[in-house]
Parts: C-alpha cells; sequence; structure tokens
C-alpha cells in the first residue's frame, strides 16, 4: 500500500474532518472567514473529552491546584501593566505588488534578496510592529476612555485573582491555579487548518512557588506535561522539548520550554511551559496599588510569589489529537475482498463516541429492543451511538472512521436461539485490531468504563 505524502495526508484529514462533522469553517455558507472554526457533532465531543481530562490530572487529581474562569474583557489596565497593550506584536510587513500582508518572518530570500512569498515580488515594505489583541469598547460610547481588548491569554485572569483565590483557598505555597478558556488573536497570517486560528482556547496552570523551587518546578512541569501527551495517545517519538534560546525568551523569563509536534505539515509548538519569575505578580501590584503578597506563616515574611506556566492549546492538541489517530490499512469487506479502512485510532478516553451498538438486522423486531435496551444501559456511563442501518461490515467502518474504540453487536445468539449458554451476550468488537469477543451484557459497563477512564 502506498503511503500518503505529509500534504496528501494533511488534505485527506482536512477533508474527513469536515465530512464526518469534527471541523468545519466558521460562517462557511457566507464564504467563511479567516482563521475561524466551528465544531461540529464529533469535534464538540474530542475537544471536551480533552479539556475535561486536562481538568481531571491537573486540578482534581492534585491537592495543590485550584481552578477558577476569568471573564473575556477586563478592565484595560491589565493589558497595560501586563505589557500586551503596547508589546503583545508582530512584526508585519506589506507586499506593493501583490498588497499581502506577511509576517516579517514569512518573507524568503533568494539569493541574498527579500521576497514575497505569495507573488514573488521584491517590493516590500520595513517590518511595522502589529498589535494582536482585537480592540473592543465596553458601554454605549465608543472613545478612548471605554477601550479594552478580547483576551489574547488566559493567564491575565489568574494574576489579577491571585489575592482572591489565595485569601479562599487558603492553600501554602507551591500551589497552582488553573483555567481553560477562549483566548483571541488577530493573527496575520492564519494557517495550517486550525493551528493558528485567530480565536482558540488555552488551558493554563500558573504554578505560584518560591523563588528558589522556580527552576526545578519547571523541569517538574515538563515532565507532567509530556506524560499527559503520552496519556492522552501521541507517541512520545513525535513530542519534542525545544529550549527556548536566552534572546527569544521573555525578557523576565528565566527558562522556558517548547513542547513540539511533528504534525503533517511539520514540527510546531503545541505548549510552551514557562518560569515567568515574578514578573507578572509584580507588574499587577505595582500597577494596581494593591498587595498581592504572599504571607508564609511559619518565617512570618511577606513577598511575591514566582510562577511556573504550563500553558497548552485546546485546538492544536485537538489538531495534534486527529493527526495522530489517523490512519489507513486493509481490511476485508463484506465479501471478503480487501479495501482501504479509515480508521481514526483515538485513545479510547478522547474518543468522541465511546461505543456503538448494533443489532444485526434491523427489521427483527427482537433484536433492535435488545440493541436499545443495551445502548441505553449504557448511556449513563458513556456516549453511545445507535445504528441499525445498512450491512454490519458497512456499519463498522463508519464508527472506525471517527474513531470509535467498541462496537457491540446484537445477534439471534444474544437472544438465546442458537445456543442457551450464550443468552444475553453480544459481540464486542475492538476497532483496531478488529478482534471480536463474546460478552455478558451484564459486564458490559464494567468492561468499557475501566479503558474509557
Ligand atoms: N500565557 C502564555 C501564552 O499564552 P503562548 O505560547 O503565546 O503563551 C500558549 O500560547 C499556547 O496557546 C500555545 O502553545 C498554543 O498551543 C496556543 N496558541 C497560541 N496562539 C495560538 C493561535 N493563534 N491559534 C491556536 N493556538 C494558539
Amino acid at each position: 500500500m502506498s503511503v500518503p505524502s505529509d500534504s496528501q495526508r494533511m488534505e485527506k484529514i482536512v477533508s474527513l474532518c469536515k465530512r464526518r462533522g469534527f471541523i468545519f469553517q466558521s460562517s462557511e455558507i457566507y464564504g467563511g472567514l479567516n482563521g475561524l472554526w466551528d465544531y461540529g457533532p464529533l469535534g464538540v465531543e474530542l475537544k471536551r473529552n480533552l479539556k475535561n481530562y486536562w481538568w481531571r490530572v491537573m486540578v482534581h487529581e492534585r491537592d495543590d491546584v485550584v481552578g477558577m474562569d476569568g471573564s473575556i474583557l477586563m478592565n484595560r489596565a491589565v493589558w497595560k501593566a501586563s505589557g500586551h497593550e503596547d508589546t503583545f506584536t508582530d512584526p508585519m510587513v506589506d507586499c506593493r505588488s501583490c498588497k499581502a500582508r506577511l509576517r516579517a518572518d514569512q518573507i524568503v530570500e533568494k539569493k541574498g534578496a527579500k521576497q514575497c512569498p505569495v507573488c514573488g515580488g521584491k517590493d516590500l515594505t520595513e517590518p511595522r510592529s502589529f498589535n494582536l489583541m482585537f480592540k473592543t469598547y465596553v458601554g454605549a460610547t465608543e472613545d478612548e476612555s471605554s477601550v479594552t481588548y478580547l483576551r489574547p491569554e488566559t493567564a491575565q485572569a489568574i494574576f489579577a485573582q491571585f489575592k482572591n483565590v489565595l485569601d479562599v483557598s487558603r492553600k501554602k505555597l507551591p500551589f497552582g491555579i488553573a483555567q481553560i478558556g477562549k483566548a483571541f488573536r488577530n493573527e496575520i497570517n492564519p494557517r495550517n487548518f486550525t493551528f493558528r486560528s485567530r480565536e482558540f482556547e488555552q488551558m493554563e496552570l500558573e504554578y505560584f512557588c518560591r523563588a528558589e523551587e522556580g527552576i526545578k518546578l519547571l523541569e517538574y512541569w515538563k515532565e507532567e506535561r509530556l506524560k499527559f501527551y503520552g496519556n492522552i495517545g501521541i507517541a512520545r517519538d513525535k513530542l519534542h522539548v525545544l529550549t527556548v534560546p536566552d534572546e527569544e525568551r521573555a525578557f523576565y523569563s528565566k527558562g522556558t520550554y517548547d513542547i513540539e509536534y511533528d504534525f503533517p505539515f511539520g514540527r510546531q509548538e503545541l505548549e510552551g511551559v514557562a518560569y515567568r519569575t515574578d514578573y507578572d505578580l509584580s507588574q499587577h501590584q505595582r500597577a494596581s496599588g494593591k498587595s498581592l503578597e504572599y504571607f508564609d506563616e511559619e518565617t512570618k515574611q511577606k513577598f511575591l510569589p514566582h510562577v511556573v506556566e504550563p500553558s497548552a492549546g485546546v485546538d492544536r492538541t485537538v489538531l495534534a489529537l486527529i493527526c495522530e489517530a489517523y490512519s489507513e490499512d486493509q481490511a476485508p469487506d463484506e465479501k471478503g475482498k480487501m479495501e482501504t479502512r479509515v480508521v481514526l485510532r483515538f485513545h479510547p478516553r478522547l474518543a468522541p463516541i465511546k461505543c456503538g451498538v448494533f443489532p444485526l438486522l434491523k427489521n427483527n423486531e427482537q433484536l433492535v429492543a435488545k440493541a436499545k435496551q443495551i445502548a441505553d444501559l449504557l448511556r449513563p456511563h458513556m456516549f453511545v451511538f445507535y445504528d441499525e442501518g445498512g450491512a454490519i461490515g458497512r456499519r463498522y467502518r463508519r464508527q472506525d472512521e471517527i474513531g470509535t474504540p467498541f462496537g457491540i453487536t446484537v445477534d439471534f445468539e444474544t437472544l438465546g436461539e442458537k445456543d442457551s449458554a450464550l443468552c444475553d451476550t453480544v459481540t464486542l468488537r475492538e476497532r483496531d485490531s478488529m478482534k471480536q469477543e463474546r460478552v455478558a451484557i451484564k459486564d458490559l459497563a464494567n468492561l468499557l468504563v475501566a479503558q474509557i477512564s
């Protein structure tokens, strides 16, 4: 079988995402809007499973992290203090020939001359700073006094609420505050499907500590985050840790790692893990005039904690999960002839639908009733899809293509018609191996729950 090239592979993934309802272009019926995407019925499940698992691992399974959910619009003073208003920019270049607006790092250089990557023109403007924040106005008047921005990262809400959360949670250092939410960046060139979008979601943890613990915790969180990606089914050899060099790191950071993934379009960042020192809290303390210090009961000292921040993109991780899961193999069709099978090999805990339930025949009342009963039995535990349409092989293929890890078939043996010992048992098919085993209906829920949680 020929292996598709990386660009063919990406085209197939994008087309599958649309065809099966993972990801659609936003406002598609009006021609779309660049850099904006909608998640369809399966995409929303995958995304939710990812966020829930992140929350479980980062908040619920730890006693040193609490969560919060901040507003998207905040007082403009937050963005002045954080430095975003003045410095959250990308250098932008205009091509005078084709009018393309380009990020300076996308300009190609051929034989020492800078060229537009769109038309090859050499008539380019000097780079100038373009602020990536979306500006808006709060209230009825549209003037300077009502300006604010859609947040470009979720982190600042955590810093701005640090004192409130500390007071109510009564945590001792080191401890963290976690948040998942939307962020907005007016990217100059959104590209690579959802990879660089203008609206996206982040999963961020700000883990506060004493200054002397910062470097050690940076290492700790890098390792924890690598483990996380393994636990959602991303192969370790496709993940890479880039130590961000001094000259590319934010000036306040004492160390930053980028966790990168080998997408079909190249190696790209999934998550940043940064030791941000006490920069953010000290900026907000200075600008607000409110103390954000931590009081150490034992030493009776007050000080500003430092922070280590693992900051992951939800949409990028969803895209990595789909790219990682996409595979083609050969399997026999109804007549035993080999055909190409498209399979999304999602880890069961991430798969949008956990289990398909199929009556062997749709025109047999008893088979249908039993299959519906089984679907109802499983529904409180997992997302189940009932399907009675078409040949059983076709129904399996449809579920393979969207990554459903288990298929349950109700047949005449289930009804006890062939062998009374097999009464109330079903065929359980596993997606990747296509192996089938006979399982008692009463054992199904426990057996499946153990594999999807
Ligand atoms: N609070 C730190 C922060 O926001 P960042 O490296 O700018 O750091 C963190 O963003 C993560 O957010 C990135 O690693 C990426 O996964 C995601 N992200 C950033 N910009 C994005 C975009 N335009 N589209 C999709 N995801 C993006």
